[in-house]
This record gives C-alpha cells, structure tokens and sequence, in this order.
C-alpha cells in the first residue's frame, strides 16, 4: 500500500508536500511529483498537506484516476528525488481544481 498523487497536483505543483514526508519519497517531474510507492511508509502525513487535495491513500483513489497509480510507480525510477519546498507554478491558483490536467502532463 502506499500513497498517490493524482490529476490535481499537476500544473500546480505546490510541494508542501515533500516537506513532511519522513522517508523523502516524492519525486519531482516538470508539472507534478509522484510517490514512489516502494519507499512510501503509508504514513499518512502528507495527504493533509497538499492544498490542491490531490493525494490519495492507494485503495481511495477515485475511479477516474486509477492509471494515476501506475503512473506515480512508472515515473518514481526516472524522476529526480525532491526533499524540499519550492515555489508552485506560476499559474497554479488557476490550474487548481481544473478536471483532467493529465492531458498536461509532461513527462
Ligand atoms: Fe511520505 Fe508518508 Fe506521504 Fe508516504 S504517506 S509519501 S511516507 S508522507
Ligand atoms: Fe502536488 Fe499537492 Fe504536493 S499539488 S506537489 S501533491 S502539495
């Protein structure tokens, strides 16, 4: 089990995030991160944290985001780890709750 971000971190990106993640497993692609499920201890601290609510525990995942769970798994081996805050995208207040942002996705 672990935890997942899914459609609404992308293009936003706020990173709070990685700042309580115990076990620094996020990773950070150009308009979104992902967890690595393999390191993730299922903690829990991170899904509060996230302002655009875009983290799931795995079993919770809405069914219109289910690839999201293989997509975190897939891009996690490539992606650069990321351990600290950063500064979101720049448009990220407009982005936030916009419906199907994976076609934005960049991989
Ligand atoms: Fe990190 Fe815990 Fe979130 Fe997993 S649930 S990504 S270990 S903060
Ligand atoms: Fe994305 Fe939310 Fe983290 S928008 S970067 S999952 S705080």
């Amino acid at each position: 089990m672990a935890f997942v971000v899914t459609d609404n971190c992308i293009q936003c990106k706020y990173t709070d995030c990685v700042e309580v993640c115990p076990v620094d497993c996020f990773y950070e692609g150009p308009n979104f991160l992902v967890i690595n499920p393999d390191e993730c201890i299922d903690c829990a601290l991170c899904e509060p944290e996230c302002p655009a609510e875009a983290i799931f525990e795995e079993d919770d995942v809405p069914d219109n985001m289910k690839q999201f769970i293989e997509i975190n798994e897939e891009l996690s081996q490539t992606w650069p780890n990321i351990t600290e805050k950063s500064d979101p995208l720049p448009d990220a207040a407009d982005w936030d709750g916009k419906p199907n942002k994976i076609e934005k996705l960049e991989r």
